[in-house]
């Protein structure tokens, strides 16, 4: 039986990439004995990026199982082509695509349902947590979840915490920032179910080879999920280092 939660450290590519970085990556991206590495690519890359090293990881899902949903991917889909997670409403798509807290909270049920492990963002803006309402904001975010999945989201279920404010812009919270929201964060989950002690919380935001040791040094952040700084395979290496 494992006594900490998991150390994961994902790649989110975003909209980059091509398929000569992908075999970059799947030659020279090796196992790490403690920590899971996940690489989550563009969709269509999925297929290509698959190794023996790493698990790979969706970006995004549909909330719905199939039919009419010009451009999206369903869950089955992704599980079909061998995916173990997906990414489910980071901000970026929060705020490009207007996904609610409701429909966030759909995706992680369908991904849950399928079998893939949602990694689920939470996050303030800046001015909320100017305003001194970050509790309170990603508390919602976190009830939306919580109300439709139940003890289901306990299952493996990972959550990453990305302060919108450190997203792309080399301002990382603090360790202790991050701790603090991350602290928080876990006694919400533990309200609903012991199991949260085993959850895995992933900080992303700026997160750099040399400020990853730091953050995950902290009791609460159990790895990362990482931006920019996973689309150099040295420096994703060494944040993967740091969190072994
Ligand atoms: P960043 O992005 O590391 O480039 O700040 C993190 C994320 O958006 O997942």
């Amino acid at each position: 039986m494992p006594i900490a939660p998991k150390m994961i450290v994902a790649g989110n590519w975003k909209m980059n990439g091509d398929l000569s970085r992908i075999e970059e990556f799947r030659k020279q991206l090796s196992h790490l004995s403690v920590v899971e590495v996940v690489l989550c690519p563009p969709s269509v890359y999925l297929s290509s990026a698959k190794s023996d090293n790493y698990a790979v990881g969706a970006q995004d899902c549909s909330e719905f199982l199939s039919g009419a949903h010009t451009g999206d991917i369903s869950v089955e889909m992704l599980k079909e082509i061998g995916c173990k997670y997906v990414i489910i409403g980071h901000s970026e798509r929060r705020q490009d695509h207007l996904e609610s807290n409701k429909q966030v909270a759909a995706k992680v049920k369908t991904a849950i349902d399928a079998g893939i492990t949602p990694i689920a963002c939470v996050g303030e803006p800046l001015e909320v947590r100017e305003a001194g309402g970050v509790f309170e904001y990603v508390g919602e975010q976190i009830q939306a979840i919580l109300e439709l999945c139940g003890d289901t989201f306990f299952s493996s279920s990972v959550i990453a915490y990305e302060p919108i404010w450190a997203i792309g812009t080399g301002k990382t919270a603090s360790p202790e920032q991050a701790q603090e929201v991350h602290a928080f964060i876990r006694k919400e989950l533990l309200k609903v179910s012991e199991k949260a002690q085993m959850m895995s919380i992933l900080y992303g935001g700026s997160v750099k080879p040399d400020n990853a040791q730091a953050l995950f040094a902290q009791p609460d952040i159990n790895g990362g999920l990482i931006g920019g700084a996973s689309l150099q395979l040295e420096s994703f290496k060494k944040i993967c280092q740091a969190a072994n």
